[in-house]
Formats: C-alpha cells, sequence, structure tokens
C-alpha cells in the first residue's frame, strides 16, 4: 500500500490520464510498460512520467518498467474511486439530463441516484431510470440515501443558495457546471467545469500566431 501523503493538485489533475491510459493498456492485455513506451503514448515527458508516479512510492524498475495492473490499480486507491459513490443532479434541464444520459458514470462506480428539479412538468418523469423529483425533498433525500456528489447544473442565479444548502446537508463534493464561483465551506470540494472556458483556449491557440 502507498504511504499516505500530500500529493500536488497539479499530479493529481494527471491522474484520470494515466488511469484512463494505464485501462486501456490493461484492456490490451499489457502487463508492463516502460515510462519511455507510455510518454510516446500519452505525450508527457518520460522524465515527467517518473517523477509524477515517483511521487507515490516509485512503481518502476529499471529495466522492467511499470506493471501495469499495480500502477493502475494504486491510482485507483489514491484517487479514490475503487468504491462507489452515490451522485445527484440539481437541475434537470438540457445539461442535467445530457448527464444523466451518460452511461459510462456507472462503469465508474458514479451511481447517480435523482434528480432534483422546481418545474413541475419534469417532477416525476424519469431520465434512463432516474426520477426527478422535486427539490422540496432535496435534504431529506440526501440525508436517507447517504450521497457523496451533487452536480449543480442549475441557472447562475440558484447556484450559490443551493450550493450552500448542499453544503449544510452533508454534500462533500460539487461538480459546478453554473458559471459561477461557490464560496462553499471548508470539507466541501469543488470542481467546476466551464465547458466555453476550454472553447475559448481553442480559439487562443487558433489565433495564437507564436505556434504556427
Ligand atoms: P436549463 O434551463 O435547460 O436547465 C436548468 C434547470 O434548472 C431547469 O430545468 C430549471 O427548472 C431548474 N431549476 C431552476 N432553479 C432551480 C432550483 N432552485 N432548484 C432546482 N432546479 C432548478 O439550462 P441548461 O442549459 O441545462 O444549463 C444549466 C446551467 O449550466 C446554466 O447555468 C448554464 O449557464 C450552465 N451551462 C454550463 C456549461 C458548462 O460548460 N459549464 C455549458 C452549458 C450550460
Amino acid at each position: 500500500m502507498v504511504e499516505e501523503r500530500k500529493i500536488s493538485s497539479a499530479v493529481v489533475n494527471r491522474l484520470p490520464r494515466y488511469y484512463r491510459y494505464l485501462g486501456e493498456l490493461l484492456e490490451s492485455g499489457t502487463d508492463r510498460i516502460s515510462s519511455k513506451e507510455l510518454s510516446e503514448k500519452m505525450n508527457i515527458t518520460a522524465s515527467q512520467i517518473r517523477q509524477d508516479l515517483n511521487n507515490f512510492g516509485g512503481f518502476g524498475q529499471q529495466g522492467y518498467g511499470y506493471n501495469v495492473e499495480y500502477l493502475y490499480n494504486e491510482i485507483k486507491k489514491i484517487l479514490g474511486i475503487d468504491k462507489p459513490y452515490n451522485i445527484i443532479v440539481v437541475g434537470g434541464g438540457n445539461i442535467g439530463q445530457a448527464l444523466v444520459n451518460y452511461t459510462n458514470f456507472e462503469k465508474r462506480g458514479f451511481i447517480i441516484k435523482a434528480v432534483f428539479d422546481i418545474n413541475p412538468r419534469l417532477i416525476g418523469m424519469t431520465i434512463r431510470g432516474v426520477e426527478v423529483r422535486d427539490v422540496d425533498k432535496m435534504e431529506e433525500f440526501i440525508k436517507n440515501n447517504n450521497i457523496d456528489v451533487a452536480i449543480l447544473t442549475l441557472p447562475k442565479a440558484q447556484a450559490v443558495e443551493t450550493a450552500n444548502n448542499l453544503a449544510e446537508w452533508g454534500i462533500k463534493g460539487i461538480w459546478n457546471f453554473s458559471p459561477v464561483d461557490l464560496d462553499v465551506p471548508k470539507g466541501v470540494s469543488v470542481e467546476n467545469v466551464h465547458l466555453t472556458d476550454s472553447l475559448m483556449t481553442l480559439i487562443y491557440k487558433i489565433n495564437d500566431i507564436s505556434t504556427k
């Protein structure tokens, strides 16, 4: 088992990508891989890979490379995805519904238990088997169903107040799609997903003559 110590957020941000690549290698029956081969596949320098992976115990062996399955399982434990998580979606509109319709979350152990909305036309509907419930019932549901994470897909104006309520009701993490910065109490983690930011970065690259 890897010793417990603080891993920098830059490394943590790269771990899901390592995990994904290692999962693909496992599926293709690859037992071990050198940092050089992994580097070519992932387009990260071999020294960066060695540095990242040494961070939590150094699983590589000179002349042998990394044991793919071992590394995959260790990263899984480090990320904490070696157990399932109960999730709710708050805001059952376009984005909320699209996320519930995405089947791969379950394969990773992210279980969407319910969607909450205020719109009476949506309440009672099911999206891929997941019921849309009245937001008035959200506190009770969170407390009775061991919900860890809330996906926030609300209009901007409703997001801040709802996030504060979610924190108070015991939610540990908010995956925030609403275009607003949340200021939640310590102990609650927020990860923002802003697709337009990513698109703007792409547009910058298109226009950046220094890369041409
Ligand atoms: P939408 O209008 O289709 O869905 C919002 C849903 O929230 C509606 O069903 C509405 O009834 C519900 N709602 C409103 N107030 C509520 C409350 N207090 N409690 C529970 N439900 C409530 O909007 P859409 O397109 O799904 O976008 C949702 C949010 O995501 C918006 O803030 C939008 O700006 C943002 N967004 C973010 C993106 C990203 O990359 N992060 C991309 C696209 C949209």
